[in-house]
């Protein structure tokens, strides 16, 4: 079912707003007068406040990525799914590692009386999780990028809208999946920027040109100087002005 939410602009700059507090996040945003960018609340600052913060972030007009990486068995993730989907946020996600039927209860749960909802990525393998922890701790042993385009086409199966993937994997997993399943991609840095933990970064033009429909920057933005100027920056590089 065509959804409001899928008419968003494909392709766009989401700020990971990684503060834990309110007010942090509401000062962060005041710096920004005359645009209203697309933020990621995350798991910090909802739990440090709560659903009110989605509130507030939605009343000044932002759209929301609130990711929160749900993974339960599917009658617990459909409920609380319900529940993320009256907070009016715009794009949430789960862990593709729930298997197919919670991700397909995650969308009944997610879907709104008249048919609308926010869209849902999955994230397939933590970008924190190599190759040699994956055999070790999982037990799991295909090659990573096997397991992460089995795990987009188990989203994609299950109805999902996409992905969070690396910059790296978008066009493949555009090629298993559709070029229409979005690919949202974090470890963005600018080419004269600190990859601080991030481990394979590309930045915002080489996202773009691998064809990432949304990319997630957080520090690079959120601590940059002038918050507002390296917003710009990034926005420039990624839609090629
Ligand atoms: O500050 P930085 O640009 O590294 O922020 C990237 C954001 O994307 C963080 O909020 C991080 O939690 C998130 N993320 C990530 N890698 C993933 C999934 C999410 O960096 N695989």
């Amino acid at each position: 079912m065509e959804t409001k939410e899928k008419n968003l602009a494909k392709k766009d700059v989401i700020i990971a707003c990684d503060f834990n507090c309110s007010e942090e996040m509401l000062a962060f945003l005041d710096l920004f007068q005359g645009e209203k960018p697309f933020v990621k609340i995350g798991m910090e600052l909802f739990y440090a406040a709560g659903p009110q913060i989605v509130h507030a972030v939605k009343q000044r007009g932002h759209r929301i990525f609130l990711d929160l990486k749900l993974h339960d068995i599917p009658n617990t993730v459909k409920k609380a799914m319900a529940v993320l989907s009256r907070l009016e946020v715009d794009l949430c996600n789960l862990h593709a590692g729930g298997c197919i039927p919670m991700m397909e209860a995650a969308l009944e749960g997610l879907t709104r009386p008249d048919g609308s909802r926010p869209l849902l990525i999955a994230v397939t393998q933590l970008t924190s999780t190599d190759e040699a922890t994956m055999r070790r701790d999982l037990l799991i042993e295909r090659p990573l990028e096997e397991v992460v385009l089995h795990y987009a086409r188990n989203a994609r199966a299950a109805g999902l809208d996409g992905v969070v993937c690396s910059p790296l994997e978008a066009a493949s997993v555009h090629a298993a999946c559709g070029s229409g399943f979005l690919t949202v991609t974090p470890g963005v840095r600018f080419a004269d920027g600190e990859a601080g933990d991030q481990k394979r970064v590309t930045t915002p033009a080489r996202a773009a040109e691998l064809g990432s429909d949304f990319i997630v920057v957080g520090r690079p933005i959120t601590q940059a100087a002038d918050p507002v100027a390296a917003y710009r920056r990034t926005c420039a590089e990624f839609f090629g002005a």
